[in-house]
């Protein structure tokens, strides 16, 4: 007999996997929990959920999705505690990448095995996302991981682990690398902008440069990719760009400013340009 899914918040993230298990062959959806109640019934329908449930009507099942919003989680897990529902051994998890496991505390105090596994992935639209060479981030009870690591693993993802005490920072990395990645293009095309380049033209021309920039770092690492005025130890090219791009918008300024201590860490020894010269610019 597969094994039962209660799925609590049947957003994008919970209905996407409780889909792909599903058609897997996997897992059975058994109940939905969610706020809205035509929502919930239409989750379950796509899903092909036993029933849709609330706090007094959930059944037991050996595992639990809890995937909603990362402020409720924390609050989820206690009704989810007090709702009686989850057994000795049973296995509850979350998919956040801030929060750690620690979070279903009343759960694990109950008996529960309980773990998170954060995908790097967007689930924008639930209906076709897949997790094919998806990494996932995991930490928790190694009992309860023993058992969903291959979920996700027979989906085609990747897991690795994350130490305890590990998801905060974990997390910024991945919006530092993402998110801020995004920023950091903002900032480039504003400054391409106030030099008199059109926006799509200057996307246009900077990608390339992205590109081969992304290949680098993965062929010879951070250091050896770094090229340009910090690597060179060009002082005078460093503070002038640093005062342009903060008389066009203090922000980008700042960014430049900060972005360029961290490239001094990379740079060549003996490279004519130091910390000081750049927080005095
Ligand atoms: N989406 C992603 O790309 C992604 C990627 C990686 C990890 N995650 C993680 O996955 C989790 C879910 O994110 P999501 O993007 O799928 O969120 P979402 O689309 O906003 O869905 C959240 C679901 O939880 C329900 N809900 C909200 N508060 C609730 C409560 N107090 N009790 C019961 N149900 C509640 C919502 O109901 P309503 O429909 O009524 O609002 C909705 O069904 C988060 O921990 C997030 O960090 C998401």
């Amino acid at each position: 007999m597969k094994m039962q899914l209660n799925l609590i918040g049947p957003g994008r993230l919970g209905r996407a996997l409780a889909r792909l298990w599903h058609a897997a062959g996997l897992l059975e959806p058994a109940c939905v929990l969610g706020r809205d109640p035509a929502r919930t019934e239409a989750a379950c329908t796509a899903l092909g959920a036993d029933r849709s449930a609330d706090w007094n009507t959930l059944a037991p099942a050996r595992l639990t999705l809890i995937a909603t919003p990362d402020a409720a989680i924390a609050e989820t897990a206690r009704h989810l505690a007090h709702a009686g529902v989850v057994r000795e051994g049973d296995l509850v998890f979350h998919c956040s990448g801030a929060l750690e496991s620690d979070v279903l505390a009343p759960l694990r105090d109950n008996g529960a095995l309980v773990a998170s596994v954060h995908p790097l992935m967007s689930f924008a639209r639930p209906e076709s996302a897949t997790l094919t060479d998806v990494w996932c981030a995991c930490e928790g009870d190694a009992t309860a991981l023993a058992v969903i690591e291959p979920l996700f693993r027979a989906l085609g993802a990747h897991c690795f682990a994350v130490a305890p005490g590990g998801k905060l920072l974990y997390h910024s990395a991945a919006v530092l690398a993402c998110n801020h990645l995004v920023a950091l293009m903002e900032a480039a095309l504003l400054s391409m902008e106030a030099a008199g380049v059109p926006r799509d033209t200057g996307w246009r021309c900077l990608q390339p440069l992205i590109a081969n920039t992304l290949a680098n770092i993965s062929q010879l690492g951070t250091r050896a990719a770094l090229t340009g005025p910090v690597a060179r130890g060009d002082r005078a090219t460093v503070q002038a760009e640093i005062q342009a791009t903060t008389q066009m918008d203090e922000d980008v300024g700042r960014a430049y400013r900060q972005l360029s201590l961290l490239a001094l860490r990379l740079a060549p020894e003996g490279v004519a340009l130091n910390r000081a010269e750049i927080l005095a610019s």
